[in-house]
């Protein structure tokens, strides 16, 4: 009688097991996922392969910058974003390149009339809005970089910026306890050069593509503007774009504006690398895309608004040392196309693009 019930028992645990099995591989499962949980970003800012495909909006150029020699993969441009967002890259860790560069101001520095860099250093330029980068073919106010790979090294190295130096940038990278694997994931290479840091931060920048404001929209369908926007934007197309031709609001081209050079900053733009004295005050034309959300104005952040700058051009002329000579029809406009021009530069803000969740710092990246 006795060996009955053992028997059974013994039965019922043999049945049990498949229940056993899969109650001990739900739990292994459960713990798997959490530690890839752990080991993965928030995927709010996962980047997928969609998200790297690379766009050319309708009637821009082709880019200027050449992607078979830096292909876009997720690896890449995550570790791009990464190194933007990080201070690692200034001497004292206290300065990113997104310090500077605020997503929120299309990548400008709102309300800084010149950067400020480490130790609380103030530079010489007023910091410009990072947007449409691969068809440019030059870089900076004065134009003095032609390739964005290389524009990483002026910051990095620029005392007043992030005063580090590169072999030092490449040596906290490589001892630094994720960037060596991040680079391998990357490139598939074991050392990281400081050509595959500027890859990085290049294949991060080449996305930041701004065709998404409201002007795009109306563009497309002549839809969403009032009436003082519309009539705006024909006051631009005969007063100011010739040198801010659409799309992409810039002719790349340098241009002496009328702007009195100042004493302090003895910045003369094309003028201080060239030597050449009638190239003296003149900037390479920033795009107007975003325009409205980047104040102060114009290299050195002189203009706290666009109505200084609408009405700097409408005098220009008459206090003007003079070698622009597309300069002149920006000026003579009345008082109402001065307020349609107004209300027309305020329909380039792109707020899909300084909202797009890629280029947000993530929190764990
Ligand atoms: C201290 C502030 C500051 C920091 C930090 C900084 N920048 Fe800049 N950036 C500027 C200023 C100012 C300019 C314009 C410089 C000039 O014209 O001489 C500029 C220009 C640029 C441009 C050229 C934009 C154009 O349209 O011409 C790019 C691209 C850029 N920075 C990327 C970066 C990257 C990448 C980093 C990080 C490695 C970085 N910046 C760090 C202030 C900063
Ligand atoms: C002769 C060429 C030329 C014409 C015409 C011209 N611009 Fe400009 N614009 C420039 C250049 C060059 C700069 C940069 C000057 C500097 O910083 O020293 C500039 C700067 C600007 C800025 C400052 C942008 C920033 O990010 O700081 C605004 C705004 C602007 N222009 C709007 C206009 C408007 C509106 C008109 C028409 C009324 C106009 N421009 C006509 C060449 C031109």
């Amino acid at each position: 009688m006795q060996y009955y019930p053992v028997f059974l028992n013994k039965l019922s645990c043999i049945k049990r097991l498949p229940l056993l099995f899969t109650v001990l591989s739900l739990t292994l499962a459960f713990f798997f996922l959490a530690w890839v949980e752990v080991q993965e970003v928030d995927p709010y800012f996962k980047i997928s392969k969609k998200d790297i495909r690379l766009r050319i909006p309708p009637g821009f150029p082709e880019p200027a910058y050449d992607f078979s020699k830096n292909k876009i993969t997720p690896a890449g441009f995550v570790l791009g974003r990464k190194l933007f967002y990080d201070p690692i890259l200034s001497r004292d860790s206290s300065t990113s390149c997104g310090s500077c560069h605020q997503r929120i101001a299309a990548f400008g520095h709102i309300d800084h009339k010149l950067s400020h860099g480490i130790n609380g250093l103030i530079g010489t330029r007023n910091v410009p809005a990072l947007q449409n980068l691969i068809w440019a073919p030059n870089f900076m106010w004065d134009g003095g970089i032609t390739h964005l790979d290389l524009q990483p090294l002026a910051p990095i190295t620029n005392p007043t910026e992030m005063g580090e130096s590169i072999e030092n940038v490449l040596i906290k990278l490589r001892k630094h306890t994720e960037y060596p694997k991040l680079f391998r994931k990357a490139f598939h290479q074991k050392n990281i050069t400081t050509a595959l840091l500027t890859r990085a931060l290049s294949q991060f920048m080449a996305l930041m593509i701004s065709d998404s404001a409201r002007y795009d929209q109306y563009c497309k369908d002549g839809s969403g503007f009032s009436a003082p926007e519309s009539r705006g934007l024909k006051v631009f197309r005969m007063h100011c774009a010739s040198c801010h031709p659409e799309p992409l609001f810039t002719d790349y081209q340098w241009h002496d504006i009328g702007l009195q050079p100042d004493a302090a900053l003895s910045d003369y733009g094309l003028g201080k690398m060239s030597g050449i004295s009638t190239d003296s005050m003149r900037f390479r034309t920033p795009s107007l895309r975003n325009v409205a959300i980047t104040p102060p104005y114009m290299h050195d952040g002189r203009f706290r608004n666009l109505q200084q700058v609408v009405a700097h051009y409408n005098s220009a002329p008459q206090g003007f040392r003079g070698n622009d000579p597309l300069l002149a029809q920006a000026a003579g406009l009345s008082p109402a196309q001065q307020q349609d021009l107004l209300a027309f530069l305020n329909t380039l803000t792109d707020r899909h693009f300084t909202y797009d969740r890629r280029f947000i710092e993530p929190y764990n990246p």
